[in-house]
Protein backbone atom coordinates (compact mmCIF):
# COMPACT_ATOMS: atom_id res chain seq x y z
CA UNK A 1 0.00 0.00 0.00
CA UNK A 2 1.15 3.40 -1.43
CA UNK A 3 0.67 7.19 -0.19
CA UNK A 4 -1.60 8.54 2.31
CA UNK A 5 -3.04 4.77 3.00
CA UNK A 6 -0.02 3.64 3.59
CA UNK A 7 1.14 6.01 6.21
CA UNK A 8 -2.00 5.42 7.67
CA UNK A 9 -1.53 1.60 7.91
CA UNK A 10 1.94 2.53 9.33
CA UNK A 11 0.76 5.35 12.02
CA UNK A 12 -1.69 1.98 13.30
CA UNK A 13 0.28 -0.22 13.90
CA UNK A 14 2.95 2.23 15.78
CA UNK A 15 -0.01 3.60 17.70
CA UNK A 16 -2.27 0.69 18.33
CA UNK A 17 -4.85 2.89 16.96
CA UNK A 18 -8.45 2.04 15.45
CA UNK A 19 -9.85 4.41 12.63
CA UNK A 20 -13.48 4.56 13.24
CA UNK A 21 -15.90 5.96 9.79
CA UNK A 22 -19.32 7.45 9.88
CA UNK A 23 -21.60 5.80 7.15
CA UNK A 24 -21.46 9.93 5.40
CA UNK A 25 -17.36 9.84 5.39
CA UNK A 26 -15.74 10.28 1.78
CA UNK A 27 -15.97 6.88 0.47
CA UNK A 28 -11.93 6.85 0.64
CA UNK A 29 -11.90 7.65 4.40
CA UNK A 30 -14.80 4.70 4.52
CA UNK A 31 -12.68 2.67 2.92
CA UNK A 32 -9.27 2.78 5.25
CA UNK A 33 -11.83 2.78 8.22
CA UNK A 34 -11.50 -0.37 10.36
CA UNK A 35 -15.15 -0.03 11.50
CA UNK A 36 -17.67 2.23 9.61
CA UNK A 37 -21.32 2.44 10.98
CA UNK A 38 -24.43 4.58 11.97
CA UNK A 39 -24.22 6.74 15.20
CA UNK A 40 -25.19 3.35 17.46
CA UNK A 41 -23.26 1.09 16.11
CA UNK A 42 -19.97 3.53 16.37
CA UNK A 43 -20.43 4.41 19.85
CA UNK A 44 -21.20 1.04 21.24
CA UNK A 45 -18.44 -0.90 18.81
CA UNK A 46 -16.05 1.48 20.33
CA UNK A 47 -16.36 0.06 24.01
CA UNK A 48 -15.64 -3.41 22.57
CA UNK A 49 -12.53 -2.70 20.62
CA UNK A 50 -9.21 -3.41 22.03
CA UNK A 51 -6.73 -0.55 21.32
CA UNK A 52 -5.05 2.49 22.80
CA UNK A 53 -6.06 5.38 20.68
CA UNK A 54 -9.19 5.52 18.59
CA UNK A 55 -8.97 7.84 15.44
CA UNK A 56 -12.45 9.46 14.90
CA UNK A 57 -13.69 10.48 11.19
CA UNK A 58 -16.83 12.11 11.64
CA UNK A 59 -18.51 15.21 13.83
CA UNK A 60 -17.90 15.88 17.29
CA UNK A 61 -20.57 14.61 19.10
CA UNK A 62 -20.26 11.30 17.45
CA UNK A 63 -16.15 11.73 18.74
CA UNK A 64 -17.59 13.34 22.14
CA UNK A 65 -19.53 9.88 23.02
CA UNK A 66 -17.09 7.52 21.77
CA UNK A 67 -14.53 10.01 24.44
CA UNK A 68 -17.20 9.62 26.89
CA UNK A 69 -17.61 6.04 27.27
CA UNK A 70 -14.31 4.89 26.62
CA UNK A 71 -12.22 6.87 29.19
CA UNK A 72 -8.86 4.84 29.10
CA UNK A 73 -8.74 5.59 25.59
CA UNK A 74 -7.37 8.72 23.76
CA UNK A 75 -9.98 9.28 21.13
CA UNK A 76 -8.82 11.76 18.11
CA UNK A 77 -11.48 14.07 16.17
CA UNK A 78 -9.80 13.56 12.48
CA UNK A 79 -11.28 17.25 11.87
CA UNK A 80 -11.36 19.35 14.75
CA UNK A 81 -13.93 21.39 13.13
CA UNK A 82 -16.14 19.16 12.15
CA UNK A 83 -19.59 19.75 13.72
CA UNK A 84 -23.18 19.13 13.55
CA UNK A 85 -25.51 22.31 12.91
CA UNK A 86 -28.27 20.33 14.76
CA UNK A 87 -26.44 19.87 17.88
CA UNK A 88 -25.63 23.37 18.23
CA UNK A 89 -28.98 24.39 17.81
CA UNK A 90 -29.65 23.87 21.36
CA UNK A 91 -26.81 24.37 24.63
CA UNK A 92 -27.26 23.63 28.31
CA UNK A 93 -28.83 27.16 28.99
CA UNK A 94 -31.48 26.21 26.53
CA UNK A 95 -31.91 22.68 27.55
CA UNK A 96 -32.03 24.16 31.25
CA UNK A 97 -35.22 26.99 30.50
CA UNK A 98 -36.89 23.94 28.76
CA UNK A 99 -36.29 21.65 31.55
CA UNK A 100 -38.11 24.44 34.01
CA UNK A 101 -41.10 25.03 31.64
CA UNK A 102 -41.53 20.84 31.73
CA UNK A 103 -40.49 20.19 35.29
CA UNK A 104 -42.26 16.59 35.74
CA UNK A 105 -40.45 15.36 31.79
CA UNK A 106 -37.71 12.84 31.25
CA UNK A 107 -35.33 14.68 28.82
CA UNK A 108 -34.12 12.16 26.37
CA UNK A 109 -31.28 13.85 24.13
CA UNK A 110 -30.54 12.55 20.31
CA UNK A 111 -26.95 11.83 20.70
CA UNK A 112 -26.95 14.24 17.94
CA UNK A 113 -26.33 16.83 20.78
CA UNK A 114 -23.45 18.18 23.04
CA UNK A 115 -21.99 16.15 25.94
CA UNK A 116 -23.12 18.95 27.93
CA UNK A 117 -26.89 18.63 26.76
CA UNK A 118 -26.11 14.78 27.24
CA UNK A 119 -25.38 15.49 30.68
CA UNK A 120 -28.46 17.30 31.27
CA UNK A 121 -30.23 14.54 30.26
CA UNK A 122 -32.17 11.24 31.56
CA UNK A 123 -31.43 9.05 28.54
CA UNK A 124 -30.07 9.69 25.03
CA UNK A 125 -31.39 7.87 21.95
CA UNK A 126 -30.09 7.79 17.95
CA UNK A 127 -32.04 7.32 14.89
CA UNK A 128 -31.63 3.65 15.46
CA UNK A 129 -33.66 3.02 18.69
CA UNK A 130 -36.02 5.55 19.61
CA UNK A 131 -38.85 4.45 19.56
CA UNK A 132 -37.58 1.45 21.69
CA UNK A 133 -35.96 4.01 24.09
CA UNK A 134 -38.93 6.40 24.45
CA UNK A 135 -41.38 3.14 24.97
CA UNK A 136 -39.05 1.92 27.59
CA UNK A 137 -39.68 4.78 29.13
CA UNK A 138 -42.84 4.64 32.05
CA UNK A 139 -45.94 6.63 31.43
CA UNK A 140 -45.67 10.73 31.58
CA UNK A 141 -44.31 13.58 29.34
CA UNK A 142 -41.27 13.06 27.41
CA UNK A 143 -39.45 16.56 26.43
CA UNK A 144 -37.38 15.22 23.34
CA UNK A 145 -34.40 17.44 22.22
CA UNK A 146 -33.11 18.68 19.90
CA UNK A 147 -34.27 17.15 16.59
CA UNK A 148 -38.12 18.29 16.10
CA UNK A 149 -38.02 15.64 12.91
CA UNK A 150 -37.06 12.36 14.60
CA UNK A 151 -39.06 13.51 17.53
CA UNK A 152 -42.53 13.90 15.57
CA UNK A 153 -41.20 10.69 13.56
CA UNK A 154 -40.99 8.73 16.70
CA UNK A 155 -44.22 9.93 18.41
CA UNK A 156 -46.08 8.92 14.92
CA UNK A 157 -44.87 5.23 16.28
CA UNK A 158 -45.36 5.28 20.37
CA UNK A 159 -48.57 6.50 22.91
CA UNK A 160 -46.14 8.82 23.85
CA UNK A 161 -46.59 12.17 24.90
CA UNK A 162 -43.68 13.76 23.36
CA UNK A 163 -42.67 17.40 23.98
CA UNK A 164 -40.10 18.66 20.40
CA UNK A 165 -37.67 21.12 20.61
CA UNK A 166 -37.97 22.73 17.43
CA UNK A 167 -34.13 21.91 15.87
CA UNK A 168 -33.61 20.22 12.74
CA UNK A 169 -30.84 19.00 10.83
CA UNK A 170 -30.04 21.89 7.69
CA UNK A 171 -29.23 18.72 5.46
CA UNK A 172 -31.81 16.19 5.77
CA UNK A 173 -34.44 19.30 5.76
CA UNK A 174 -34.21 20.31 2.34
CA UNK A 175 -35.37 17.03 0.99
CA UNK A 176 -39.13 17.72 -0.32
CA UNK A 177 -42.35 15.50 -1.22
CA UNK A 178 -41.55 16.87 -4.95
CA UNK A 179 -38.14 15.64 -4.82
CA UNK A 180 -39.49 11.81 -4.07
CA UNK A 181 -42.78 12.39 -6.96
CA UNK A 182 -40.67 13.42 -9.87
CA UNK A 183 -37.54 11.00 -9.14
CA UNK A 184 -40.57 7.91 -8.71
CA UNK A 185 -41.16 9.17 -12.01
CA UNK A 186 -37.81 8.04 -13.29
CA UNK A 187 -37.69 4.91 -10.91
CA UNK A 188 -41.42 3.89 -10.63
CA UNK A 189 -40.02 -0.05 -9.06
CA UNK A 190 -37.75 1.15 -6.80
CA UNK A 191 -38.26 1.67 -2.75
CA UNK A 192 -37.90 4.70 -1.17
CA UNK A 193 -35.68 4.78 2.11
CA UNK A 194 -35.28 8.38 3.84
CA UNK A 195 -33.67 9.12 7.51
CA UNK A 196 -35.98 10.46 10.06
CA UNK A 197 -34.74 13.34 10.40
CA UNK A 198 -36.29 14.03 7.21
CA UNK A 199 -39.65 16.20 7.10
CA UNK A 200 -42.84 14.60 7.82
CA UNK A 201 -44.32 15.27 4.44
CA UNK A 202 -41.02 13.30 2.82
CA UNK A 203 -41.40 10.45 5.54
CA UNK A 204 -45.26 9.98 4.38
CA UNK A 205 -44.06 9.19 0.60
CA UNK A 206 -41.19 6.85 1.82
CA UNK A 207 -41.27 2.89 2.14
CA UNK A 208 -39.47 3.12 5.17
CA UNK A 209 -37.43 5.46 7.97
CA UNK A 210 -34.59 4.02 8.84
CA UNK A 211 -30.84 5.12 10.13
CA UNK A 212 -27.95 5.01 8.06
CA UNK A 213 -26.94 1.07 9.18
CA UNK A 214 -30.95 0.09 8.95
CA UNK A 215 -31.00 1.51 5.68
CA UNK A 216 -27.96 -0.97 4.09
CA UNK A 217 -29.74 -3.67 6.00
CA UNK A 218 -33.21 -3.16 4.46
CA UNK A 219 -31.75 -2.77 1.35
CA UNK A 220 -29.83 -6.25 1.17
CA UNK A 221 -33.58 -7.92 2.75
CA UNK A 222 -35.72 -6.15 0.39
CA UNK A 223 -37.32 -7.65 -3.00
CA UNK A 224 -36.52 -4.40 -4.15
CA UNK A 225 -33.95 -4.19 -6.64
CA UNK A 226 -33.65 -0.19 -6.97
CA UNK A 227 -34.03 2.31 -4.12
CA UNK A 228 -33.72 5.74 -3.94
CA UNK A 229 -32.21 7.11 -0.77
CA UNK A 230 -33.07 10.05 1.27
CA UNK A 231 -30.18 11.06 3.67
CA UNK A 232 -27.11 12.36 3.20
CA UNK A 233 -24.85 11.58 0.11
CA UNK A 234 -22.22 9.57 1.26
CA UNK A 235 -24.26 7.01 2.37
CA UNK A 236 -24.62 5.72 -1.30
CA UNK A 237 -20.91 4.33 -1.59
CA UNK A 238 -21.48 1.64 1.19
CA UNK A 239 -24.45 0.32 0.04
CA UNK A 240 -23.46 0.08 -3.97
CA UNK A 241 -20.32 -1.21 -2.06
CA UNK A 242 -22.25 -3.99 -0.03
CA UNK A 243 -25.31 -4.90 -2.31
CA UNK A 244 -23.10 -4.44 -5.82
CA UNK A 245 -25.96 -6.05 -7.95
CA UNK A 246 -28.89 -3.66 -6.72
CA UNK A 247 -28.97 -0.12 -7.52
CA UNK A 248 -29.11 3.49 -5.65
CA UNK A 249 -30.17 6.55 -6.36
CA UNK A 250 -30.18 10.06 -4.49
CA UNK A 251 -33.49 11.39 -3.88
CA UNK A 252 -31.46 14.89 -4.56
CA UNK A 253 -28.10 15.54 -5.33
CA UNK A 254 -28.15 18.59 -2.44
CA UNK A 255 -28.29 16.32 0.18
CA UNK A 256 -24.35 16.95 1.43
CA UNK A 257 -23.28 17.83 5.06
CA UNK A 258 -20.39 19.72 4.86
CA UNK A 259 -19.20 18.75 8.11
CA UNK A 260 -19.16 15.26 7.13
CA UNK A 261 -17.21 16.30 3.85
CA UNK A 262 -14.44 18.42 5.73
CA UNK A 263 -12.10 14.91 7.05
CA UNK A 264 -9.74 13.94 3.74
CA UNK A 265 -6.80 11.17 4.02
CA UNK A 266 -4.64 14.21 4.70
CA UNK A 267 -6.38 14.97 7.79
CA UNK A 268 -6.49 11.73 9.32
CA UNK A 269 -2.37 11.50 9.09
CA UNK A 270 -1.77 14.62 10.62
CA UNK A 271 -3.99 13.99 13.49
CA UNK A 272 -2.28 11.18 14.21
CA UNK A 273 1.18 11.70 13.40
CA UNK A 274 0.65 14.79 15.62
CA UNK A 275 -1.51 13.09 17.95
CA UNK A 276 -3.65 16.24 17.75
CA UNK A 277 -7.28 17.46 18.25
CA UNK A 278 -7.76 15.06 21.21
CA UNK A 279 -11.44 15.05 22.31
CA UNK A 280 -11.52 16.40 25.97
CA UNK A 281 -14.84 16.13 28.15
CA UNK A 282 -14.56 17.71 31.71
CA UNK A 283 -14.80 14.41 33.98
CA UNK A 284 -18.16 15.88 35.61
CA UNK A 285 -20.05 16.09 32.36
CA UNK A 286 -18.41 13.10 31.44
CA UNK A 287 -20.25 11.07 33.95
CA UNK A 288 -23.34 12.49 33.82
CA UNK A 289 -23.57 12.21 30.43
CA UNK A 290 -22.39 8.64 30.07
CA UNK A 291 -25.58 7.79 32.59
CA UNK A 292 -27.61 9.40 29.81
CA UNK A 293 -25.75 7.20 26.77
CA UNK A 294 -25.51 3.63 29.26
CA UNK A 295 -29.41 3.78 29.59
CA UNK A 296 -29.56 3.88 25.53
CA UNK A 297 -27.32 1.54 24.83
CA UNK A 298 -29.09 -1.06 27.59
CA UNK A 299 -31.92 -0.82 25.05
CA UNK A 300 -30.17 -2.08 22.28
P1 LIG B 1 -27.29 7.80 11.92
O1 LIG B 1 -27.31 7.61 13.39
O2 LIG B 1 -28.49 7.22 11.24
O3 LIG B 1 -26.02 7.31 11.34
O4 LIG B 1 -27.41 9.36 11.62
C1 LIG B 1 -26.55 10.31 12.11
C2 LIG B 1 -26.76 11.62 11.50
O5 LIG B 1 -26.04 12.55 11.76
C3 LIG B 1 -27.85 11.77 10.57
O6 LIG B 1 -27.80 13.01 9.96
FE1 LIG C 1 -25.67 16.91 11.70
FE2 LIG C 1 -27.37 16.80 9.67
FE3 LIG C 1 -24.77 16.60 9.20
FE4 LIG C 1 -26.12 14.59 10.41
S1 LIG C 1 -26.36 15.34 8.31
S2 LIG C 1 -24.13 15.44 11.02
S3 LIG C 1 -27.59 15.77 11.63
S4 LIG C 1 -25.88 18.38 10.02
Amino acid sequence: MEGLEGRISELKKELNALIVAHNYQRPEVQDIADITGDSLELARDCTEVDCDLIVFCGVRFMAESVAILNPSRTVLLSEESAGCPLADMIDVEDLREWKQRYPKAAVVSYVNSSAAVKAESDFCCTSANSIKLIESIPDGEILFVPDQYLGHYTSTKTDKRLILYPGYCPVHRRLKAEHIIRTKELYPDAAVIVHPECIPEVIALADAALSTSQMLRYAKESPARSFLVGTEIGMLHRMQKESPERDFHPLSMGLVCPDMKKTRLENVVQAMEERRNVVKVPEEVRVKAKQALDRMLAVG
